[in-house]
């Protein structure tokens, strides 16, 4: 197929996954909403980070790069350092030089872009700084008939209700103000208890379905075309259930270290940093069952389904199906606690409990300072019997079918299954390969570009509703728990993690498969 007739493809079949969104909890196909952003103003609160120079306003110029913004919009920082609009946009510049896919960037290009981009200063419960800032978005309004205003948190969570009360009081945003969205970032709470205070108390000055948590797994090209994978094609579906299936593995290996996050991670750990959100988005688009439609709450609603169809494991389950361990040479990291007992690595076994997947083994696994970056879903078919070809060279065990989602990098798709060797009675296994550079080149929007995007047009799709962010710490409070009082184990940096992740699997006759 000609590269035009596979992106007119890709194009339709985006037309038909981007219907107009209902709402929250009913199940109308009405369609998404058009992918045309309208005039909108997004305010970035904790502009001065890290985040907003190496993603949001690169995703922002990336979208403005790409044609996909309208005439009319307003990026604004709001932080609590003084600066002017000018300083700012310098320091938005040297990020966007440096962090754009886009890179090198036009000057002249970038100058258009940034008469854009402006400066708010505040603190963020300074009453006033929310007073000046609805004033100026109340000139937006008049002068450049701005409707939508958006609200990006990338703040510590402790501000999220600050801020989000704030904005609420001086009228920015609230129940009945329907052109008005926020996100927030993770983490969303750190066990279940704070997750569902904060779900709490910011549903009382916002409506849930103005609220967007980000999960930048999400924004993926390859994790978003497993929807697409699963149900745009008919041959999937028969066998993707406990009569063919195995079991499945889902890793997400990272050969980094903690790096210079010590301060953020130490405490928190891989259960919760990784774990809590980013598997259990794979989990849940791997496992679900066919949504009704393709808007936004269908989908959700599948999802939250599959988690709840796991039984939140007791004491005695973490010890059978849960390994902890910490890569050596951790507790030397800046600003990490020597005697941190904190996980760098996470091996877990989890089971849903539906007509589908009764029996079939969840493995999970992700790990820093491993032997390398990859992230893939494997899913491995039963094996077929053996014997037809028992008496057969090198047919002592037939090799099971898998298929190997390879998330990032080299992005694909992989189908290994058995072949005759040529010239021989003998069997080897061989691959059916879909590489998407290959196919496709090396086209690959941002994830934020793409989460950004959805957030001005109002999908919420591809953002985390707050009973999957509960269901999911429902999980990841039982194991925390349960490792309370247990050792943390150790293990090489630049290995494959603990040995007792690879005995998880050993114990049913399983390995992980090597990436
Ligand atoms: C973040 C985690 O959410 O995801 C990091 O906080 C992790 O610890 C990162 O490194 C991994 O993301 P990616 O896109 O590089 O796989």
């Amino acid at each position: 197929m000609p590269d035009s007739d596979a992106t007119q493809l890709l194009a339709s079949a985006h037309l038909i996954l981007t219907r107009k969104p209902y709402a929250h909890g009913t199940h109308p196909a009405l369609p998404k909403p058009p992918r045309r952003a309208k005039p909108f103003a997004v305010v970035i609160f904790g502009a001065s980070g890290d985040l907003t120079k190496r993603k949001l306003v690169p995703g922002v110029f990336g979208l403005f790069k790409e044609k996909a913004l309208p005439d009319q919009f307003e990026v604004i920082g709001f932080a609590r350092r003084e600066k002017s609009d000018e300083s700012f946009r310098e320091e938005m510049e040297e990020g966007t030089k440096k962090f754009s896919r886009f890179a090198p960037i036009d000057a002249a290009e970038w100058k258009a872009f940034s008469q854009h981009v402006s400066y708010h200063v505040g603190n963020f419960d300074e009453a006033e700084a929310y007073q000046s800032l609805k004033l100026r978005l109340e000139k937006l309004r008049q002068s450049h008939g701005i409707e939508q205003f958006l609200f990006y948190l990338a703040t510590a969570p402790e501000f999220f209700y600050e801020v989000v009360s704030q904005l609420n009081k001086v009228g920015l945003v609230g129940p009945d103000n329907e052109n008005s969205r926020v996100v927030i970032e993770k983490p969303f709470g750190h066990d279940f208890k704070s997750a569902k205070e904060l779900v709490t108390s910011l549903q009382t000055v916002i409506d849930e379905s103005n609220l967007y948590r980000i999960d930048h797994y999400l924004g993926k090209e390859t994790v978003q075309n497993l929807i697409y994978f699963r149900f745009a094609n008919s041959i999937y579906e028969p066998i993707w259930n406990r009569a063919l299936i195995d079991h499945v593995q889902i890793t997400v290996a990272e050969a980094e270290g903690v790096g210079t996050r010590g301060g953020y991670y130490d405490g928190v750990g891989a259960v919760r940093d990784m774990v809590q959100n980013h598997l259990m988005q794979l989990l849940t688009i791997t496992a679900m069952e066919p949504p009704g439609s393709l808007n936004s709450e269908a989908i959700r609603d599948e999802k939250v389904k599959v988690l709840r169809s796991i039984s939140t494991p007791t004491p005695e389950d973490v010890a059978r199906i849960a390994v902890r361990a910490q890569y050596e040479g951790y507790r030397s990291s800046d600003r990490v606690d020597p005697n941190s007992k904190t996980e760098t690595y996470v091996g877990l076994k989890l089971l849903i409990d539906n007509w589908r997947w009764a029996g079939v083994p969840f493995y999970l696994r992700t790990g820093k300072a491993l032997t390398k970056r990859a992230s893939e879903i494997v899913v491995v078919f039963r094996r077929p019997p053996l014997a037809l070809f028992k008496t057969q060279d090198n047919c002592e065990q037939l090799h099971r079918n898998r298929l190997h989602i390879r998330l990032q990098p080299d992005e694909g798709i992989h189908l290994r299954f058995n072949a005759k060797v040529p010239g021989k009675s003998a069997m080897g296994a061989v691959d059916m390969d879909f590489a998407y550079k290959s196919k496709f080149g090396s086209y690959s929007p941002e994830a934020y570009e793409r989460l950004l995007h959805d957030f001005i047009v109002g999908d919420s799709t591809l953002f985390t509703r707050a009973d999957e962010v509960l269901e999911a710490w429902r999980i990841v409070d039982a194991i925390t728990s349960g490792w309370a009082q247990a050792p943390v184990g150790l293990y090489r940096g630049g290995s494959w993690g603990p040995s007792e992740s690879d005995a998880l699997l050993e114990k049913d006759g399983n390995g992980w498969i090597d990436l």
